[in-house]
């Protein structure tokens, strides 16, 4: 069983505490998440770790596209891209602005337990990877200064909290794509989500060159 498919059966991104995580995160940041669209978006998502042979590398950073052709062929581009977008590193590699999944992405992160995320990380061995890939800066992503460099994953994983706090409240106007920005309003429709899709299909398989560099978080 590859990692990333551990990680949505029983890890970091277990397919039903995730989702309802990012749901809570949701209704803290944009109210009551009461289109069942979104609801598919939030369960659906990471289904494209299932198979990958790592979370961050080559294989599971094409991790969205999967969990975005399902939304594109139940619900149009928009949601598509909706679900695309949730990935800051595959937004910064198409070159948009992350949808507003991302935020409760990252804030489902931030508000998980720290009893309950660690010991599914551990389990999965995912919070290796992730530490590894966090003890060095790049850009604006998040690098463990602390607990990376020492192992502690308690303190790796409140480091992680902080930044994605910080990174939430930075983003919040600015870094929302105008696909998201209509759902950000009371009755979210897909026929309010102007902006273009990203397309997946045209989307270069030299993903991580098209990153620039490998992302942290
Ligand atoms: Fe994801
Ligand atoms: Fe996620």
């Amino acid at each position: 069983m590859t990692i990333g498919t551990k990680s949505v059966l029983f890890g970091a991104h277990q397919f039903l505490l995730h989702p309802i995580m990012i749901a809570v995160a949701w209704l803290r940041l944009f109210g009551p998440p009461l289109d069942p669209r979104l609801w598919f978006a939030f369960f659906l998502h990471d289904i494209g770790y299932i198979g990958c042979t790592d979370m961050d590398g080559a294989s599971g950073e094409r991790h969205p596209e999967r969990g975005a052709r399902v939304m594109r062929v139940l619900f149009g581009d928009k949601w598509g891209e909706f679900t695309l977008l949730h990935s800051r590193s595959y937004a910064r590699a198409c070159g948009r602005p992350v949808s507003q999944l991302c935020l409760a992405d990252k804030l489902a992160t931030a508000i998980t337990p720290a009893w309950l995320y660690l010991p599914l990380a551990c389990l999965t061995g995912e919070i290796g990877e992730y530490m590894r890939n966090t003890s060095t800066q790049h850009d604006d992503h998040f690098c463990s200064t602390i607990g990376a460099r020492t192992g502690d994953v308690g303190v790796w994983f409140e480091e992680l909290r902080d930044f994605n706090h910080l990174w939430i409240e930075r983003s919040r106007n600015a870094a929302v794509s105008p696909a998201a920005r209509g759902l950000n309003q009371e009755s979210p429709s897909a026929d309010r989500l102007s902006a273009p899709a990203c397309g997946v299909v045209n989307f270069q398989p030299s993903f991580s060159e098209a990153c620039g560099t490998r992302r942290c978080m």
